[in-house]
């Protein structure tokens, strides 16, 4: 018996949403095949991606062992997962991997749990990924669209309204990043102007996604907590950003930890230029880019 799920990458954070908002893109994610086997273990098959094969470090099998406890479930699975962009890149890959497999086992033991329920399991995965339950990626990821995270666990939040013709460039240098390195480069507490700017921008942000204020969004789309550290990680940040804004881009941002940045526009925009530009920028650095445009999915 045998299952097969698509679990989409994900940007979270979005400027002012520092692990409260996030949105599931289109064309982009893991593809898990989960089948029921005799023995009592888990083995795991990587196509795309070089994963940890041990159970108890591959994110999805982590989650999926959570899972299996919490129902007394004590058969094995094999776990094929395919995925099509690269872990580390600041996508939500680790969440990827974890919502497919604990949707993936309650879809095919057909346990009747919630979608929400989940997230509880698959933050499992995300601690052991980035050493931190935070459900930026994995909400999105499990239940679509544009989400806030009120409360992480247990999951309390909601879906946020978009406007249906805004999309994202999905810039991807190959720039290493690690999660819980971009994290611990954080400071701890920050000053209470500090605070009051990101909630300001979150206002601003929420309400011009749901009035489709597209000016709003571009100047609501600044991050005081994380970005201004994280960027002197990302070689080329400033110059990608000035681009996107120079070629009609409605805000600019990292997705999650980065190295990954992405830019708002319209649907109709046409990037190719923008795209040559860019790679051209990282060539004279001998760093590849890739692109994806995505609407929300
Ligand atoms: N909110 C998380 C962070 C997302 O910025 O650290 C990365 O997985």
């Amino acid at each position: 018996e045998s299952i097969k799920v698509f679990a989409p990458a994900s940007v979270s954070n979005v400027g002012p949403g520092f692990d409260i908002l996030g949105f599931a893109l289109e064309g982009m994610g893991d593809v898990l095949t989960l089948t029921k086997t005799d023995a009592e273990s888990f083995e795991i098959e990587a196509v795309g991606a070089e994963l940890p094969l041990d159970p108890d470090k591959n994110v999805a099998t982590v989650a999926l062992k959570s899972f299996c406890k919490a129902i007394n479930y004590d058969g094995g699975f094999h776990l094929k997962i395919e995925k099509n962009f690269t872990p580390g890149s600041g996508l939500g890959s680790s969440a990827s991997s974890a919502v497919a497999s604990v949707f993936a086992a309650s879809q095919l033991l057909k346990t009747g749990h919630s979608k929400k329920e989940l997230i509880h399991y698959a933050l499992d995965g995300e601690q052991v990924a980035s050493g931190n339950r935070h459900a930026d990626n994995i909400a999105p990821c499990m239940l679509g669209g544009f989400v806030a995270v009120q409360q992480t666990d247990p999951y309390l939040g909601f879906g946020l309204s978009f406007p249906a013709n805004l999309k994202a460039l999905i810039i991807f240098p190959d720039i290493p990043i690690k999660t819980f390195e971009a994290r611990a480069i954080l400071p701890k507490a920050l000053p209470i102007g500090t605070g009051i700017k990101q909630a300001a921008n979150m206002a601003g942000l929420v309400h011009g996604l749901a009035s489709a204020d597209f000016d709003l969004i571009k100047d609501s789309l600044h991050d005081y907590f994380a970005q201004p550290y994280r960027k002197t990680l990302i070689s080329g940040y400033d110059e990608v950003k000035r681009k996107c804004l120079e070629f009609g881009a409605y805000g600019f941002n990292l997705s999650g930890s980065g190295p990954t940045m992405f830019a708002f526009f319209k649907e109709d925009a046409v990037l190719d230029e923008l795209k040559t530009v860019i790679a051209e920028m990282y060539a004279v650095i001998g760093k590849e880019v890739k692109f994806h445009e995505s609407k929300i999915n």
